[in-house]
This record gives structure tokens, sequence and C-alpha cells, in this order.
């Protein structure tokens, strides 16, 4: 606690982001009612020292006892205080970090700062008061949209909302002790967050309000509890008195805190950011400079990647062999902008903003001035050799290479070139622009400073990057194969298109993998097979006969024009019934959970043989991949995580079965799930030996 005349400043030091753990409860306690009995102190603001105001509670605390004081307690004792509580903030004041601001009489905040309730992202709902008093402070239907998307809003929308009283340029903390000699002096009536009234009054008389959220968020929340949870206590808010309706929050809260899901999100939290520590990088090692960059091919990708370097503010040149194709690109990422501001996602000055930063060229001599290049041409190893032959001539020195390839071997790729040092794989998923996960493909030559350039450039491209090693497919692709593979088995053993997909849409994912075929696009795979000469029993039978999926109205389902949703078809059903007959398989009744094994844990096993390999650095990174780029239900924590949690020994087991029920050889367990059952082991301390070692 320091001094500015009569006003008391308190500030909260604990790097790197405030978090409010024990000892900084204990503090603000202590220091907050030392200030309220101080005569002399006749207002008191509260700030955070370093990046940023209180970022929340300290989520490693979660799952252990709570030592007191608790945050609903520290913030109560800042409520009763009579003399004017300012709360400074600055950085990214989340979670419990709001929740003390909303305790104090009034809000200032630096300009850049970003304010919000992100716990629905950890599977909780706010505990220390932030659905009672963020819906009187900014209304119920702003409140309850930051507490159910967890996302948090500039102080400018804040100080629109009514959250933030003022915004203050320059020194923030200057400036509160100058609002708080304002309000002694002005002699202004302190604002108690808890008393007011107006903003949620207008709901009292329209709990059906709450019904129609709820019958949204149960739709569109694919199994998570924390969104109904959080619908749950604002209406307490509206409906009960205000500690009646603190009382609620806390045995929702507490409810979540220590439930399944949580646990799982939180894994998910901390797995993300392990992801970003390399075990054998130099340390102090300093990422390239990336001021510019080129995309090679205007498709799919090319146009996803290059909308996400101008969304974050990096210049890029679109290189395409043709103005015709380079024409179709750039008409492609205006469509996509122009969507984005028609859905009110995107201000059109904003859009036109990103769309500046787009130039196109038919002319590979624009590489010259990328730090970074990205290829995203055909996916045929001749064509990229090609591609990297010609960079390797036109590319700056020091500039980082890199290849978009999901299944190609990055090394021979690097080998065309005379700097395979400066070559890695940077793996996008579509829609490139939207999609979160960034498998980053070291090779065997990669230098340490391009992996950590890309891997910052894809942190500044708002992707969250994993580092994978050179296979067929990386991590994510890899590990898709088999489930694609017992998908089809399934069909002719006995299951339809529809068993299969609702049996994964049940178990959490987005769509189950017949849908996905139908939206992917059955043709891709079929063509891939064709070069190979492989062939799937049912899907090339359809790609055969033109049912490449929804892009063709037909493919595993019939659409109808103009939509998505998926009707089984009579004549698929009877291919596959042919199928069965014509390989002698007896088709049988398949229950649910054979299915969601049979899908799910042949991908652990893939799974298991990547980490043996060391494709990938832990299981975390396995889970990270799975989260971000295929859908994988965030609160089953990922494919290795879910692993852990059944037991080793029951998936071993339960894939020998399969492997006997089916007659499939690739789905006995892997020598490392093997081992590990064997062990009573677990997926995680594999991954953690392996990173101390
Ligand atoms: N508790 C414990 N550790 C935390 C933390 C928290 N709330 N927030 C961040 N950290 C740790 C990270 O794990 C990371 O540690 P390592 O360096 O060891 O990996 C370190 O702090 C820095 O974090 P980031 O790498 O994420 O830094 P960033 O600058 O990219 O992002 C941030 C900063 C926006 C604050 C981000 O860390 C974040 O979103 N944190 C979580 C915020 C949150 O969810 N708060 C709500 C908590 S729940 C709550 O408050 C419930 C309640 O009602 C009481």
């Amino acid at each position: 606690m320091q001094r500015d005349g009569a006003v008391a400043v308190i500030v909260v030091d604990n790097p790197p982001v405030n978090a409010l753990k024990h000892e900084v409860r204990a503090g603000m306690l202590e220091h907050f009612t030392k200030a309220a009995a101080d005569n002399s102190v006749e207002a008191i603001v509260l700030t955070g020292a370093g990046r940023t105001f209180m970022a929340g509670a300290d989520i490693t605390e979660f799952g252990k006892p709570m030592k007191p004081p608790g945050l609903a307690e520290v913030i109560a004792a800042i409520e009763k205080i009579h003399k004017p509580t300012i709360a400074a903030v600055h950085g990214t004041p989340l979670g419990g970090g709001l929740e003390v601001t909303l305790g104090c009489h009034f809000r200032v905040a630096a300009p850049g700062t970003r304010l919000g309730l992100p716990e629905i992202k950890l599977g909780i709902i706010p505990g220390a008061g932030g659905t009672q008093l963020l819906p009187r402070l900014v209304g119920v239907e702003k409140g309850l949209a930051m507490i159910l998307s967890g996302d948090p809003i500039p102080a400018k929308d804040a100080l629109a909302a009514g959250l933030v009283d003022e915004i203050i340029e320059g020194d923030l903390v200057k400036g509160a002790v100058a609002f708080a000699k304002k309000v002694i002096a002005e002699k202004r009536p302190l604002r108690h967050v808890r008393d007011l009234d107006d903003k949620i009054a207008p709901f009292r008389a329209h709990p059906d309000k709450f019904n129609e959220a709820a019958a949204n968020v149960s739709k569109k929340s694919r199994g998570l509890e924390a969104p109904l949870a959080a619908i749950e206590a604002v209406r307490a808010a509206v409906t009960l008195p205000v500690d009646d309706g603190l009382k609620r929050e806390r045995e929702l809260f507490m409810k979540l805190v220590v439930g399944e899901q949580s646990k799982a999100q939180r894994y998910i939290f901390f797995a993300e950011r392990e992801a970003a520590k390399i075990p054998d990088m130099p340390s102090g090692l300093k990422p390239r400079e990336v001021a510019r960059a080129v995309v090679i091919g205007a498709g799919t990708m090319g146009g996803g990647i290059s909308m996400s370097f101008a969304n974050a503010g990096i210049p890029v040149t679109v290189v395409e062999t043709n103005e015709e194709a380079l024409k179709r690109g750039f008409d492609t990422i205006q469509k996509n902008y122009q969507i984005s501001v028609q859905r009110g996602a995107l201000k059109q000055e904003e859009a036109d903003r990103r769309f500046a930063l787009l130039t196109g060229t038919t002319s590979m001599d624009a590489v010259k001035d990328a730090d970074i290049v990205i290829e995203a041409v055909f996916e045929e190893m001749e064509i990229k050799k090609q591609v990297f032959g010609a960079l390797d001539k036109l590319a700056k020195p020091n500039a980082v290479l890199a290849t978009n390839t999901s299944y190609l071997n990055v090394d021979q790729i690097a080998q065309t070139t005379k700097r395979p040092k400066e070559v890695l794989g940077t793996h996008f998923f579509s829609p490139a622009n939207v999609m979160k996960l960034l498998e980053i493909v070291r090779g065997k030559e990669t230098a340490p400073d391009v992996l950590a350039t890309a891997m910052a450039v894809g942190r500044k491209i708002g992707k969250v990057p994993v580092v994978v090693g050179v296979c067929h497919g990386f991590v994510g692709n890899r590990m898709l194969s088999p489930r694609q593979n017992q998908a089809e088995r399934l069909l002719l053993e006995g299951a339809l298109p529809r068993d299969v997909d609702a049996a994964a849409v049940e178990f959490g994912f987005p769509m189950g993998p017949f849908a996905m075929s139908d939206l992917a696009g059955i043709d891709v795979g079929w063509r891939i097979r064709k070069a190979l000469g492989t062939r799937n029993e049912i899907a090339d039978q359809l790609a055969d006969k033109g049912r490449y999926g929804q892009k063709t109205g037909r493919g595993f389902y019939i659409y109808e024009k103009g939509s998505r949703s998926p009707i089984p078809d009579p004549e698929v059903e009877e291919i596959i019934v042919a199928a069965s007959k014509r390989l002698g398989i007896a088709r049988r009744v398949i229950d649910k959970q054979e299915i969601v094994e049979r899908l799910i844990f042949p991908m652990i096993n893939e799974g298991a043989k990547i980490l043996d390999e060391g494709i990938a650095y832990r299981a975390s990174d396995i889970d990270v991949i799975w989260v971000y780029g295929y859908g994988w239900p965030v609160w089953r924590g990922g494919p290795m995580y879910y692993a852990d949690h059944l037991g080793l020994a029951y998936v071993r087991d339960q894939l020998a079965k399969y492997a006997k029920v089916s007659g499939n050889k690739s789905l006995e367990p892997s020598p490392l799930l093997t081992r590990l059952a064997a062990e009573n082991g677990s997926f995680a301390s594999f991954g953690a030996k392996k990173s101390a070692a």
C-alpha cells in the first residue's frame, strides 16, 4: 500500500498475471481493512503491477482445499467500506479480477484494457459475484453475452456499457488518484453495484427470456454443463434478492469446479501453454522479425492463410500462376470479409483495412521481399519441389520457407533447397482463417530460430501452434486415418452412416465421420487412393457414382438444395448391405458403446505410436491438436487425456477384443499402450518423463 495525499493505493504484485492466489487475497483483505480504518485515508485505489490487473483466480488452486479468505469474502469486505473505492485496471482484468472491481464503487481503465469473465472456457461460472453484479451494471443481455462467450470486451465498449466510468490516458495510477480526488471533492454518491436494480428490473417480468436462452445454448453447447449453469445464475440475479442470488451462484460454481468437465478444460488451458514450450530450444533464442509474408497459391487454403496474416495486420502478397486463379482467390477472400461484415462480426472499415493489406501477383519475384513464405499449392510432391526450387533461388537468405502440406514429407521438400535449415511445415486447418490449430512441422534440419519464428508468427496470427515431427499426416491427420477406417469397417459389419455419426455427435464431436466426409468432399481421398492404387469399399463406390458429398448434393447422405442437413439415403444403405454380402461379413447390431470405442480407441492407439516415435513431444500436445483442430469435445480433454481417464488397461483390453471381433490386426494395442497399461502408467506421465529427459 502506498499513499498519494489522502488517497491510499493498493498494488497487487504477483507476476506474471497477478492471479488471485491465497497470499493476494489475504494481502488485499489486510490492506483494504487497514485503509478503511485509517482516518487520514479518504479514498482507496486498487491496481495491479506489471503487465496486467488481476487476470483471475489462480487456476492451479482449483480442486484443492480453499485457504481463507475466499475471494467472495474479500469482495464483501471491500463493498462495506464507506469511502470511495476505485479499481484502476489495465491489461486483462478477467474472472475474479473483474469481480473484485465490481466490489468497488468505481472503475477506471487504461486505453488498451480488455475486460471479461472467461470462466466458461474453464468449464465453470464466475464464483465471486460476477453473474450477479455484472448484469446489474451492464444489463442482462450484455452481461449474459459476456458470461456465455467468455470473451473480453475492449475498454471503449466497457465505457459505453457502464462497466468502466472513465478511460485514463497516460499514467493510470496518477489518473486514478486524480479521479479519486474528484470523487471526494464533488462528494459524489458511492455506487454499490449490488444495490443497482434499474437494468435488471425489466427482465423480472420476462422469465421466458431465460428459457429461450437456455434452449439456444443447449443446442450449441454439445454437452457442456457450464453454459446452462451460467443462465441459471443470471436468472437468479434477476429473480432473487442479491444475497440469495450470490448463494445460488456459489452453489452452481462449487458443483462445476469439482466436476470432470472443468478439470478437463483446465487441463487443456495449461496444455495449450505447455505446447508453446519446445524442450530442446537454446534459452534466450530470439525469433526473427516477420514484417511481410508471401503465400504461394490463392486456393481455399492459400486464401484462408493470407486472411490470417492480414487479420493480424501483417501485409501479405499472394502469388498465383495466372490472373484468373488470382481473381477467383481474391473474390473469395472479399466475399468472406463481406460475410463477416454482414454478420456484424467486423466493421466495414476494419474489413477494408485488412483487405488492403493483401496484394496479388502472378510473379514469383514477390518472394524477394518476404520474411516468411508459405507454400499452399496442390498437394503433390513434384509441384511442391518445383516451388521450393524457385523459392531457394529468389527468397532472402534469412527468410523462413514453409510448406502447408498436410501429408507430404517436409524433409524431402527441404532437400530440394540449398537451405534446408530454413524450411519447415506450417499445417493450417480449413477454413484457415477460422481454425485455431497450427501444426508446425519440424524437419530434420530445421534451425531452432526458424522454429521459434514459426511459433511466434503462429501466435501473432491468433493460432495455437503445436510442434510435430515428420511422418505421413503428422499428428492430426495420421490419427484421423484409423478413425475413418474404422468408421467404414463399422458400416460393413452392420452399422449405417447415421448410427456412426449419431454416436460420434452424442460423444461430443460437432459432426460424425460421414457427415465430415461429405463436407470435405469424398473425392479428395478417392483421388489420393487412386494415385496410390488402393481402394475404400464404400466411399470409393460413392465417388465412382459422382457422389462427392455436399458439393454434389449427394454423398453418404442426400442434401436438399441450399441445405447442409444430411438426410439418410436408402440407396447408400443398399450399397453398404451389398458390400457386406460380397465380402462375406455377417451384419450384426452394433451398440453405441462399441461404435464410439471403435472410432476413438484406434486414434488413441495411433497417438501412442506417435508419442513412442517422438513425433509429438507430449501427450498433451496431441490433445491440444484434437481440441483445436478436429472438434474433440474440450470437456473430455483430448484423446490421450480421455484414455488416461478411462484407464489404459481398459483401452488396451477393448482394442484387443475389437481386433478379434473384426479380424482387424491394425486394432491391436501398440507397444507403448501395452507397456504403460501393464505398469499402471499414463500417457501424461510418459510425456512428463520425456520432457524432463
Ligand atoms: N492462474 C494461474 N496461472 C495463470 C493464470 C491463472 N488465472 N493465468 C495465466 N497463468 C499463467 C499461465 O499458465 C502462464 O504460465 P507459464 O508461463 O508457466 O506457462 C503464465 O501465467 C502466462 O500466461 P499466458 O502465457 O497465457 O500469457 P498471455 O499474456 O498470453 O495471456 C492472459 C495472459 C490473457 C491473462 C491468459 O493467461 C489467460 O487468459 N489467463 C486465464 C484467465 C482466466 O481464465 N481467468 C479466470 C480464472 S477463473 C476465476 O477467476 C473464477 C472466479 O470467479 C474466482
